[in-house]
């Protein structure tokens, strides 16, 4: 079994004390770092780019998985593999040639990944799925920190588990929106390997103490 992982998004942080709430999770053990790059036309919402998460990068040891939210992705794999980032996942709806993303982001020598939004269904990914090294599979609809968890992401995370054991693969499943202290189990049960919080952890007084406890939840 793979290692479970919350993977706090930097969405839904304090910027004015962004480091010191970086270093408070990379010092209780967080391993990954959710950054959420959005550039106004494939989301209604625009947040950072390649420089800041340089920055975060030059902070933190913890390793940065990058979801680019933007349209037209492969003009800009290569400014996010230089700004430190370890997985790089597009959408599959943002790309006019998937495979020739999926090697882009491979030439880089970072881990590839590829997100579906919750209208999409996971056949999409039969023929691509044994080329990446993780499938993001969003359980709300991208743009906004704060959603409701959409429940039938619980069925599409299991039917990308049962795509990866018929296939023989060993491909991560990330879950991504409005995951929280109450369906995380749910979800972890379905055949999550990494969890992405914003509001949870980030809108609750103690950012420590609750990723800690989303992590005992699904440990
Ligand atoms: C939404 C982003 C998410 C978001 C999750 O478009 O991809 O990563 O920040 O935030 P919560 O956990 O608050 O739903
Ligand atoms: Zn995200």
């Amino acid at each position: 079994m793979k290692a479970k992982i919350i993977a706090p998004s930097l969405l839904s942080a304090d910027f004015t004390n962004l480091k010191k709430q970086l270093l408070d999770l990379q010092n209780v053990g967080c391993k990954l770092f959710h950054c959420d790059v959005m550039d106004g036309y494939f989301v209604p919402n625009i947040s950072f780019g390649p420089s800041i998460i340089s920055q975060i990068h030059k902070s933190t040891t913890v390793t940065l998985d990058t979801h680019l939210m933007i349209s037209n992705p492969d003009k800009y794999i290569s400014n996010f593999s230089k700004a430190g980032s370890s997985f790089i996942t597009v959408h599959y709806e943002a790309c006019e040639n998937i495979l020739a993303t999926i090697e882009l982001i491979k030439n880089e020598n970072v881990k590839v990944g590829i997100s579906i939004k919750p209208d999409t269904p996971v056949s999409v990914l039969e023929n691509i799925i044994d080329k990446v090294d993780l499938i993001l599979i969003m359980s709300v609809h991208p743009g906004f920190g704060g959603q409701s968890f959409i429940p039938s992401s619980l069925n599409k995370i299991i039917e990308v588990k049962s795509l990866i054991e018929k296939n023989n693969l060993n491909t991560i499943i990330e879950v991504d929106g409005g995951i929280n202290f109450e369906n995380i189990k749910l979800v972890s049960d379905a055949g999550a390997d990494i969890f992405v919080a914003g509001n949870t952890i980030f809108k609750n007084e103690n950012i420590v103490e609750a990723y800690l406890s989303l992590l005992k939840l699904i440990s």
